[in-house]
């Protein structure tokens, strides 16, 4: 065998197994209720319409389906979007602005192919979803988390760290943020903050990465605007993923932006993966072509609605004084937080000892702080469990409190 810390490339030097995909190792026991993954009920996948659509496209479109496929993407999914986008959002999208991928991860990735160099600075929140920091530390990227609140990222910190890496004459690359009911704390970027980022961005001329798998499950509230759509000028870049609303195992998603950066994109996906699965785009362009994607939105809709309801009533009925946590509008998690002197890392195997599990907040800070908070997923386990879950949490943290 080769000598491995000789031999590797500095990229995969870098690249550090994630803290979730390890915890999940932990967490896979039948016993034990687990709040850490960000997966969609299974219960609610569209199983039924997956395996009707499936023979009419083998039936109509096999050649295409079993085919390799343009790196671009299918026009008959790129169709779909983009009628989608318009209706949806008022965005005016063409094909060349559009760049189908192996769902959010890869599109991730492409960011940060076309855009790092080491030690460039890349700003993200703090929290911020780790499956990104994992990529943009791979490329070398030094992270620099800017502060947020209930109200999503703070535009007053955010100024105030570009002000000072201009200053510093930094070569800043681009703002990455998940607006829409973050993975990790389940906050909203308010409409004025969305106005902020982006003429900040303007000004300071930077990219902005708008991250959003998640603002179709919108339970209650209107929505703000897209900061694709308060920027039209390509300085924001949109990733949107079919994993949440459809299903993960089909690894379908797709970049919006300008047409220059989705041509360098699509060059730099032709060396990953050739092209993302002909079969399984014609599949998700039929779903949503016969109208039983907006159908399937409606009914997660309900169902996470129902079960971030049953978590909040969990929590109240059990959590100690002292406990706080987010009430999301929409998504897939809430974010806890304990008082400070507590340890949410350390508390994590006692937590497994009483079959239950978190992901640690800590993972999601680029700076090392948020010891004392942590991840709450509420769309995976069922109501029962979730109950039972919140009450096994709330005995760990009595047992082990310190106010
Ligand atoms: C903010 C965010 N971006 C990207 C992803 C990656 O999702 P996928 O690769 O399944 O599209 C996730 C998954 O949880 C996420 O929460």
């Amino acid at each position: 065998m080769i000598d491995l810390t000789k031999n590797l490339a500095a990229v995969t030097r870098r690249t550090k197994a994630s803290v979730i995909r390890e915890l999940l190792k932990l967490t896979n026991k039948p016993e034990i209720i687990s709040f850490a993954g960000g997966l969609p009920d299974p219960h609610a996948f569209p199983v039924e319409a997956v395996t009707e659509i499936c023979a009419k496209v083998l039936r109509e479109s096999a050649h295409e389906a079993l085919q390799y496929g343009e790196t671009e993407g299918c026009s008959r999914l790129k169709v779909e979007i983009i009628k989608t986008l318009c209706e949806e959002e008022g965005l005016s999208v063409k094909p060349e602005n559009l760049l189908i991928t192996t769902a959010s991860q890869q599109s991730l990735d492409l960011v940060g192919r076309v855009f790092i160099d080491p030690d460039d600075p890349i700003i993200v929140e703090l929290p911020s979803y780790l499956g990104a920091l994992q990529v943009f530390k791979s490329y070398g990227g030094a992270m620099m988390g800017v502060r947020s609140d209930d109200l999503g990222m703070r535009t007053d910190d955010l100024e105030s760290k570009l002000k000072k890496l201009k200053s510093d004459e930094e070569h800043y690359k681009f703002i990455y943020v998940v607006p829409d009911f973050q993975n990790p704390a389940g906050v909203t970027l308010t409409q004025e903050r969305r106005e902020d980022l982006v003429r900040l961005a303007t000004q300071y001329d930077v990219m902005v990465i708008e991250d959003s798998p998640y603002r179709q499950v919108r339970f209650e509230g209107t929505a703000p605007s897209m900061l694709q759509k308060l920027d039209p000028s390509g300085n924001v870049m949109s990733l949107f993923t079919f994993s949440k609303v459809f299903a993960p195992g089909f690894r379908l998603g797709y970049i919006v932006g300008h047409e220059a950066l989705i041509r360098k994109m699509t060059i730099l996906k032709q060396s990953m993966d050739l092209c993302s699965s002909a079969f399984a785009q014609l599949v998700a362009a039929e779903f949503m072509r016969g109208g039983y994607y907006a159908a399937h939105v409606k009914k997660v809709v309900d169902i996470y609605r129902t079960k971030k309801d049953c978590m909040l009533e969990a929590l109240a009925r059990y959590m100690p004084e002292g406990v706080t946590w987010t009430r999301p509008e929409g998504g897939l998690f809430l974010w806890l937080r304990l008082p400070e002197k507590m340890d949410a890392d350390a508390l994590f195997p006692e937590a497994i000892k009483e079959n239950v599990a978190y992901v640690i907040g800590s993972a999601f800070h680029c700076d090392g702080t948020g010891h004392n908070t942590m991840r709450l997923n509420f769309s995976y386990s069922t109501e029962e469990k979730i109950d039972e879950g919140i009450r096994r949490l709330a005995n760990v943290f009595k047992k082990n409190w310190q106010a």
